[in-house]
């Protein structure tokens, strides 16, 4: 019997146990879900094997003290007439022989409902009263925010001519114009207004305009005219942040401002590249 119980207690641990671990892997779950999922199933399990134990050794020993607690615990989750006792409870019709008994609502489902009951308040004080807790709207824009925001991250890893984007963001922005600084206000003035290089705050291009124009010209430059090919220097991100800030100075108009070369740009559908 004792070996049985055994055998029982493994197989329960290793059904439970297994899936979890399986499960918090897939999911690559940070360590504080899978402690919360490891809790919840240790406590499952401790409730199981309770109650199994019980069981069991109501089987095994019918004269045991256990056997009094087991019984009392029962009663006291049923809330049960002993057979004994039916006679009060009992109804006056009789159908063909068939009696009803009055019994009362078991304890463990009244107390549940009740439990349930208290739920249910404090969720819509929560949630909708009180509105301390956020809506399922209000979470699924959390959540998209977070995944844009690692789309956004591992985007920015492999930034090419292709998939580069204009940003607009005030991170990307301000690594651009910080990027900008150092490396190119000498040759393109401190606001883009340029100097040996050209305006780049009009809307006039001599290699095209749009990011797609702008970040080849930055990863490849124009040499022969000047201009230095940043790829070796720069990082892709990097470079799409410098890029989404010029981009971003657009019409602002700064004094001393170099006179427009090449042709007004303006973005269409076939982004427009001018023969570098
Ligand atoms: C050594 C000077 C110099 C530096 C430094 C420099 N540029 Fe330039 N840049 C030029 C010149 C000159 C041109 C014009 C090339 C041409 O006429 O074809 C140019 C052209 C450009 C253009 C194309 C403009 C158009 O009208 O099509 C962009 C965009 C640009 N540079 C961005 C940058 C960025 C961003 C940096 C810094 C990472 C930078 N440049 C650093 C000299 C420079």
């Amino acid at each position: 019997m004792k070996n049985l119980f055994n055998k029982l207690v493994l197989m329960l641990m290793s059904f439970v146990l297994l899936p979890a671990l399986v499960f918090a892997e897939e999911a690559e779950a940070n360590l504080v879900t899978i402690f919360e999922i490891e809790v919840i199933i240790l406590a499952i399990l401790i409730v199981v094997i309770f109650l199994v134990f019980l069981l069991w050794h109501d089987a095994a020993d019918p004269s045991s003290g256990l056997k009094r607690f087991t019984s009392a615990f029962m009663q006291k989750l049923t809330g049960s007439t002993p057979i004994e006792k039916e006679e009060s409870i009992i109804l006056s019709h009789n159908y063909d022989g068939i009696r009803e008994l009055d019994n009362k609502l078991p304890p463990w489902w009244l107390y549940l409902f009740y439990v349930t009951i208290v739920f249910g308040v404090v969720y819509m004080l929560h949630y909708h009263v009180l509105n301390t807790g956020p809506s399922s709207s209000e979470e699924y824009v959390q959540e998209v925010e977070f995944a844009q925001a690692q789309l956004a991250a591992s985007a920015g890893m492999r930034v090419t001519e292709e998939t580069v984007q204009f940003l607009t963001d005030a991170g990307a922005l301000s690594s651009g114009k910080d990027i900008y600084t150092k490396n190119c206000a000498a040759c393109h003035g401190q606001k883009g207004e340029g100097l040996v290089g050209p305006n780049l705050t009009d809307e006039y291009w001599i290699h095209g305009g749009g990011i797609k124009n702008v970040y080849k010209v930055i990863q490849n430059g124009v040499v022969e005219k000047g201009m230095l090919a940043w790829k070796s220097q720069l990082s892709p991100s990097q470079m799409q942040d410098v890029g989404s800030y010029v981009l971003s100075l657009k019409g602002t108009n700064p004094p001393n401002a170099k006179a427009p070369q090449g042709e007004k740009f303006v973005e269409s559908d076939s982004v427009k590249t001018n023969p570098m």
